[in-house]
């Protein structure tokens, strides 16, 4: 497509060459294991995502993060890492990553890297050290060692829970094969806490920013930024304590949480940051932290990582009111920090937003999870438990309101965030998925009364026939339900109209269209549309109401649905040019 004939052409490799090319990328999460599959053992890989390069060129994204590929025993889906500076062989090797690295950037396509330093996994040689090691050994200390309470050390160093359910301590055997000490872990148990004031524990993690910085990666995800200092000082506090001080679903906003969001953490940001800009152009990084809006800015500083997520518009009902008041204070808070802002409605970790916003509940003013629930599939849980995606969930509504959403958030100033398979408008997978295939930690830890994360993480379809739909020539690791045929790449591709389409026409103008990072709201002729305007008279409307509105003048660059007789339908957003 071309561009619109106010505008004047500007070159990707431009921007991208830029070392400021993060500030408004689009940004396309790749789950490796469920993206493509070379060699059909059904489980996605390296060379699986180099053979794809060509869809993510045409697709038009700016960068690629890619979920943990590390060894890793898949406890919690790669996020429990054996070893941080090599690939799993289960994904390829280190050759692959160098070529699928090449390949990207050859596309100009850059790679961010998901690094996980809150938590090894127990396979990791320094935890099966502190194991093998006497309590009070210099191995112990780069884990989280407490002696357990009780006359007979039985009982847990506090009453904690985990991320996803159950005790947030385990404890362990002794070498002498005595009953020991407990370790602490926010999430599986497989997956121990590093202890962050333990200088190796630092070094060893600048060592692994350095050894992928230099093999080329142009950026990094860091897994639950705001976990790693901890004050675990006696006596701990207990779980009722803790929940007298937080407030409800914001949690704690003053950085007294033993380990969530202390203002400590950003020491370990600030020297990461002198080691990205030893880079050139300097590495980028982006936290995920589940924090309060007012403490997010401290991540995102150019002092720091310079950007976090803002999981604002992933947590909202799909409503004019709650859209905008989270874009304008987002913005605002950008500009105040200098940061870029963020934006996602989907990953690996909740229920992709084709579902959410088919979801009864979401279609009224049902109030959104907080964190905890998000994450760990609760809010999935309303409609799995309650006999499958089919009968519960109002797919067409759901898809039709994602791709409004979608849409507006590729007009809005800062960076977007896609999930593998939102571009081809993929629905949540439901109870298609028995328990008995089931992956996720937070399944099993909650003995199943919490589906957990596996249905946005299920192999995405290629083709519409095939035994993996195109995934790879064996089956797929997660099982796909029949109707991943009609959401398929193969039936999507050059259809006018298709999902597909829509993201690559979006994508392209918003690569051509993104220059200051500046937003104004315009009149709008209802309190369900959303309307504003961007440098270069780029327009964004989108109605979230259920009549249609009339259109506002302007020649119509894209639209999520089809437009007629000068009216905005209902859950419909569209791109205006002057
Ligand atoms: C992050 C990841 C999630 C993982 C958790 C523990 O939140 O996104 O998938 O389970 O950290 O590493």
């Amino acid at each position: 497509m071309s561009t619109p004939a106010s505008l004047p052409e500007r070159s990707d490799s431009d921007r991208m060459s830029s070392p400021t090319w993060w500030r408004q990328a689009s940004v396309y999460q790749i789950y490796p294991r469920s993206f493509a599959d070379s060699n059909a053992d059904g489980i996605g890989n390296i060379k699986g995502i180099t053979s794809r390069v060509p869809y993510l060129k045409e697709l038009g994204i700016d960068a690629v993060w890619l979920s943990p590929f590390y060894p890793s025993a898949l406890a919690d889906g790669g996020y429990d890492v054996d070893n941080y500076r090599d690939v799993d062989s289960k994904l390829g090797t280190l050759a692959d990553f160098d070529e699928m690295a090449a390949a990207l950037h050859e596309a100009g396509i850059k790679l961010i890297v998901d690094i996980v330093p809150n938590h090894s996994s127990d396979r990791h040689e320094w935890f099966q050290e502190a194991l093998a090691s006497p309590k009070n050994s210099a191995a112990r200390d780069r884990y989280i060692f407490r002696d357990g309470l009780g006359p007979h050390g039985d009982v847990p160093p506090a009453d904690w829970d985990s991320v996803f359910g159950g005790p947030a301590w385990e404890r362990i055997v002794e070498p002498d094969g005595t009953p020991g000490q407990w370790y602490m872990h926010i999430f599986a148990k497989e997956q121990p806490d590093f202890n962050w004031d333990n200088p190796e524990v630092r070094e060893d993690f600048l060592k692994t920013l350095r050894f992928w910085s230099d093999r080329g990666v142009d950026g990094f995800r860091i897994d639950v930024a705001h976990a790693l200092v901890k004050d675990l000082s006696a006596p701990l506090p207990s779980k009722a304590q803790l929940e007298a001080k937080s407030h409800g679903a914001d949690g704690f906003v003053d950085g007294t949480h033993p380990f969530w969001d202390r203002d400590d953490v950003h020491e370990i940001y600030t020297e990461w940051r002198k080691l990205f800009n030893e880079y050139n152009p300097p590495r980028t990084a982006v936290a995920e932290a589940w924090v309060h809006t007012d403490r997010r800015a401290r991540y995102a500083s150019p002092e720091g990582l310079g950007q976090a997520f803002n999981f604002d518009l992933l947590q909202a009902n799909f409503d004019a009111n709650e859209f905008k008041e989270i874009i304008s204070k987002n913005l605002a808070d950008a500009q105040a920090s200098g940061a870029s802002s963020t934006w996602v409605f989907s990953n690996h970790d909740v229920v992709r937003h084709a579902t959410r916003y088919g979801l009864a509940e979401s279609a009224g003013s049902e109030p959104s999870g907080s964190e905890t629930e998000i994450m760990s599939g609760q809010v999935g849980k309303r409609w799995l438990l309650d006999g499958g995606l089919r009968e519960d969930v109002n797919a067409e509504l759901g898809l039709r309101r994602a791709r409004a959403a979608s849409l507006l958030m590729l007009a809005l100033p800062g960076s977007a965030y896609l999930y593998q398979g939102e571009e081809l408008g993929l629905q949540e997978v439901g109870s298609e998925i028995p328990d008995s295939a089931r992956q996720d930690p937070a399944f099993f830890r909650n003995k199943g009364v919490d589906v957990g994360r596996d249905g946005c993480r299920v192999p995405l379809p290629w083709t519409s026939t095939g035994s993996s739909f195109g995934f790879g020539d064996g089956c797929s690791h997660l099982p796909q339900p029949h109707w991943f045929a009609d959401y398929s790449v193969q039936s999507q591709d050059g259809v006018e109209g298709s999902t597909l389409e829509l993201y690559r026409k979006a994508l392209k103008l918003r690569s051509q269209l993104q220059s200051e990072e500046k937003l104004e709201w315009l009149p709008s002729s209802s309190p369900d549309v959303l309307h504003f305007t961007r440098p270069n008279g780029w327009q964004c409307v989108t109605n979230f109401g259920t009549a249609p509105v009339a259109l506002p003048e302007g020649d119509i660059a894209v639209s999520s649905a089809p437009v007629t007789n000068g009216q905005l339908p209902a859950n419909t957003t569209v791109w205006l040019m002057p």
